[in-house]
């Protein structure tokens, strides 16, 4: 979708009028462009009872040239960020590029800048299909892509482009996030990521690009990738990505690490038929990384920020890894494999402990972790675990902000030394029980979150202080696809927390 803003003016193919509760007539300003006789019959369906701008309530009027989608918005004092997210993107779902794809969406009496953009953000949000490996049908024309003018009285132009622009680009990351995770296995491998981010990369000179290979990977000993992927003909591999690696030198920022399982067969320890091609979405962490470096980049973030994807095809076959395997790790602890489908976690392993290389300002991981927390929180909100209460709570404020929830977890001593009670290894993958199966996937990770480094004191010793870097975790599993209420995405991968991350870092 091309994104614009103007002054009221001329009217598009089709003409999108949000209006609120209670209108009786038009709005100034709301029908210009159009010709007397196109008026006559919006304002007769606005007077009608057929429109009264009640919430969720939509009516398109059908005149020559041009048709008119009125939008009920409610109660102006109450619309919320969300509902104004939303109104957009359901209208965007509503219309048909049979009679042209020129939008203009007019806002007028009672709109604020932001409300603005929030609808505009919803439409752009909302209009993503999947189409690759489908044929098109000869008869069917091929409309191209809608083409949207935002137009708001003078005083709103510059911060309505201003919120529009940045919106688009964050919508390009999230659609990029989506477009990865929808991809299928065959076609998005390990390899496959890192060469499409190396694509990205390339030519961008504030865009570091790292991949570690399978051969580099044994060089550095990531056990947890290594063993996970080497069951597969497609080899794993980390790509690790910097945007901006001259900028905030000294100084801590952020790094991001992402579940990538490109699929997840459970390995050796085999999941049941019934659904599993939905693992195609197991690097829907991985799938975020990517858009959210993307959408970073596109609007310009001028700090450094690092980020992670942990890639690897968890399959059974004669080089899988197995249960009751101890597997080395990079950061030197053993594992206890007592489950190969609880994969997930050996990757972040190693992706974690590469976090603290860069001394990060707090580490976020993003994994579709595990079942457990689609139990417990539904398709509706990721689960959040952090060892930190000031980052949990940014977290979850920027998450409430994008209506991307991201929902407080428990990170229990109990869970700790339930995972660190292997009779042979450091630490064991599986549980004791199968009960809080999401809170000891993510007291697991928690093992791999270095302290913060030595410091030497004012005497020349090296001092350890024992503290560990802060870190959150995103169990996605719920989030990352399958969101049937999310009015911004028609099914699939959704690009979960592209723009929680974006808030997060750049707000
Ligand atoms: N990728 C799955 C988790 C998952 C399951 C995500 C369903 C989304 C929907 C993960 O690798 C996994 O298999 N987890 C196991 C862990 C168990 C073996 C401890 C699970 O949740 O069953
Ligand atoms: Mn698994
Ligand atoms: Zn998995």
């Amino acid at each position: 979708m091309q994104a614009s803003v103007s002054q009221y003016g001329e009217v598009g193919d089709i003409l999108v009028l949000p209006l609120f509760k209670g209108v009786e007539k038009a709005p100034n300003n709301a029908l210009s462009g159009l010709a007397r006789t196109q008026r006559g019959l919006v304002n007769d369906a606005i007077a009608s009872n057929s429109f009264t701008g009640k919430a969720g309530k939509t009516l398109t009027v059908w005149t020559p040239g041009c048709q008119v989608a009125l939008v009920g918005m409610g109660d102006s004092s109450s619309v919320s960020d969300k509902a104004a997210r939303d109104a957009g993107a359901k209208v965007l779902q509503s219309l048909s590029k049979d009679g042209g794809t020129a939008i203009t969406a007019r806002f007028t009496t009672g709109w604020k800048t932001n409300q603005m953009i929030l609808f505009a953000e919803g439409m752009m949000l909302r209009d993503y299909t999947f189409d690759k490996y489908q044929q098109k049908d000869d008869d069917d024309e091929d409309h191209g892509d809608w083409n949207l003018d935002c137009q708001a009285s003078p005083r709103h132009i510059s911060n309505l482009a201003a919120g529009v622009t940045k919106s688009s680009a964050i919508t390009e990351g999230v659609h990029l996030a989506r477009d990865l995770g929808n991809e299928p296995a065959n076609y998005l491998y390990p390899m496959e990521y890192a060469e499409r981010a190396q694509a990205w990369a390339k030519g961008k000179s504030n865009v570091k690009l790292e991949v570690y290979d399978y051969e580099r990977l044994q060089k550095e000993s990531m056990g947890g990738l290594i063993n996970v992927g080497k069951g597969s003909v497609q080899k794993p591999c980390m790509v690790l990505f910097t945007l901006n690696p001259d900028a905030d030198s000294g100084k801590r920022v952020p790094c991001i690490v992402g579940k990538g399982i490109t699929f997840d067969t459970g390995g050796i320890s085999l999941k049941p038929g019934a659904g599993m091609d939905e693992m195609k979405f197991d690097m829907h962490g991985a799938a975020t990384v990517q858009g959210l470096m993307y959408a970073l980049h596109a609007t310009g973030h001028k700090g450094r920020v690092n980020a992670i994807a942990c890639l690897a095809e968890n399959m059974p076959g004669a080089e899988a890894y197995r249960p009751g395997d101890v597997i080395p790790t990079y950061s030197g602890k053993t594992i206890e494999v007592l489950n190969t489908d609880a994969e997930g976690r050996n990757v972040l392993a190693d992706g974690l402990w590469k976090a603290g290389e860069f001394d990060p300002e707090y580490i976020v991981d993003l994994a579709t972790l595990t079942g457990a927390c689609v139990v417990a929180l539904g398709n509706e909100a990721s689960g959040l675990w952090s060892n930190d209460d000031d980052l949990r709570a940014r977290i979850h404020e920027a998450g409430n902000c994008e209506d991307e929830i991201a929902w407080p977890m428990p990170l229990l001593p109990a869970f700790e030394k339930e995972m660190t009670g292997s009779k042979i290894a450091d630490v064991r993958n599986l549980g004791t029980s199968r009960y809080g199966g999401a809170n000891t996937a993510a007291a697991f990770l928690k093992q791999f979150v270095p302290d913060r480094p030595t410091e030497t004191n004012a005497d020349g010793e090296n001092e350890s202080k024992g503290e560990q870097i802060p870190w959150a975790h995103l169990d996605i599993a719920g989030t990352a696809w399958g969101a049937s209420s999310n009015a911004a995405v028609a099914h699939g991968a959704t690009g979960i927390h592209v723009r929680t991350l974006h808030r997060l870092i750049t707000q």
